[in-house]
């Protein structure tokens, strides 16, 4: 293949994301790739000619060590849908407009399942045109919900935050003789794998969290009060783990319920959050006790400085993949990423057809969620146990985790 490469990255960041970025850029290089393009802001920064060229950024083996160990998007991000071609020809002619005075041969797009209708829409638009552009989408999302990949690089290191700071929090809940509750609010949208992760809390010098919300079934708050009382018979200290997108059984996300931001992005999604502060206060009425909520927000896909170590080398390979795929003649594919084995631990990289993984949101399958739908299976902890194993440290300069910035200069 001769030609350059553009690379862009799409939707919520983790803290691995660069990792992909650094395997795309490493391998277009060794394959030949003359220049390998940054767009800006995904494919929103690209429409407005907002473009680095990476041979400038990335001058060293040390440059590409870094990039791996930054968390968030190096590039900057978007959450933009693409119209359908027929709603919006303009933009896709200015697209390939773009990519031909470039000299474009292969376009990649790192993101989730709303990025993967953007790889999506972009090849079917080269086929109807008979452009030999290649588009190959790398996987990316904290929420773990791509379709049939094994799982997606950014979950196991979120995972890994998330178990890690759920069993400081257990912790912290036993300092004081007293009554209390905590509610973490754990990141993942209506898919519940991440929520699921606290359960990796629990092991040989920790209890667990005492209950589970996932937002693969429907959230009743009275049962939950109810079940809160029990345990507090004979527990002192209590901390609940909920997923931000759980819903009352009419439909309603629980935040809804309390006072809550309006925001809705592009693709038509609600700003999720308030659920643990509505929660934690209905407990501290309700209880009389001590009741804190404990948002994690942002900083479980953004903890660069706890990265699993299977992630971030998975994060590199899926990048690798797509590089060589395209290079290969492949396009209109997402790699993926398949388990060979848990124990001992094997994943390997494939390519199945974007076509059927864009816009589809994989949940946690119902019977890994224990049946009265506070707690989820040893199954469901077994896989994803593997994803946060070891770690990949920082590069620490003066006591802090040293960050690689792109400069705004654009081309
Ligand atoms: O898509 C990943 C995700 O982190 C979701 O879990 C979360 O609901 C959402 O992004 C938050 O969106 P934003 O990046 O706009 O704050």
């Amino acid at each position: 293949m001769v030609g350059n490469v553009v690379v862009g990255q799409s939707g919520g960041p983790t803290s691995v994301i660069n990792s992909s970025l650094a395997g795309v850029y490493k391998t277009a290089k060794d394959l030949g790739a003359p220049r390998v393009y940054g767009m800006r802001h995904g494919i929103q920064g690209f429409l407005e000619r907002n473009l680095v060229d990476l041979d400038d950024k990335l001058r060293s083996e040390m440059d590409i060590e870094l990039l791996k160990r930054t968390p968030s998007a190096y590039l900057g991000s978007c959450r933009f849908k693409l119209p359908e071609y027929d709603a919006n020809p303009e933009m896709y002619d200015k697209i390939f407009a773009l990519l031909e005075e470039l000299e474009i041969a292969a376009f990649f797009y790192i993101g989730g399942n709303d990025s993967m209708d953007t790889i999506n829409k972009l090849s079917k638009h080269a086929d109807r045109i008979g452009s030999p552009i290649r588009f190959i989408g790398v996987p990316k999302t904290i929420d773990n919900d791509l379709d049939v990949t094994d799982h997606t690089p950014g979950f196991g290191s979120a995972a890994k935050y998330i178990a890690s700071v759920s069993k400081e929090l257990i912790r912290d809940g036993l300092v004081y003789d007293q009554k209390q509750i905590t509610i973490i609010e754990i990141m993942g949208r209506n898919a519940g794998w991440l929520t699921a992760a606290a359960a990796l809390a629990k092991c040989e010098d920790c209890e667990g969290v005492d209950l589970l919300y996932l937002p693969e079934l429907p959230f009743d708050i009275d049962k939950f009060l109810d079940k809160v009382e029990r345990l507090f018979l004979t527990k002192k200290a209590l901390v609940v783990a909920v997923s931000e997108g759980i819903k009352t059984a009419d439909g309603k996300y629980v935040f809804e319920h309390g006072v809550h931001t309006e925001y809705v992005d592009s693709f038509g999604h609600k700003q999720l959050s308030g659920t643990a502060t509505y929660l934690a206060n209905l407990c501290g009425q309700r209880f009389g006790c001590k009741a804190r909520a404990v948002e994690l927000a942002t900083l479980q896909r953004c903890a660069g400085h706890l990265t699993s170590r299977v992630d971030i080398t998975e994060a590199y390979q899926v990048g690798g993949t797509a590089v060589s795929a395209a290079f290969a003649g492949e396009t209109g594919k997402m790699v993926i990423l398949k388990r060979v084995s848990s124990d001992p631990y094997i994943c390997t990289t494939d390519l199945y057809d974007v076509d059927k993984i864009a816009n589809v949101e994989k949940k946690v399958p119902l019977e890994w969620i224990t049946e009265d739908g506070t707690y989820v299976s040893q199954e469901l902890i077994n896989y994803i146990r593997p994803l946060i194993q070891a770690e990949l440290s920082p590069i620490m300069i003066t006591g802090q985790p040293r960050h690689i910035v792109v400069d705004i200069d654009r081309i």
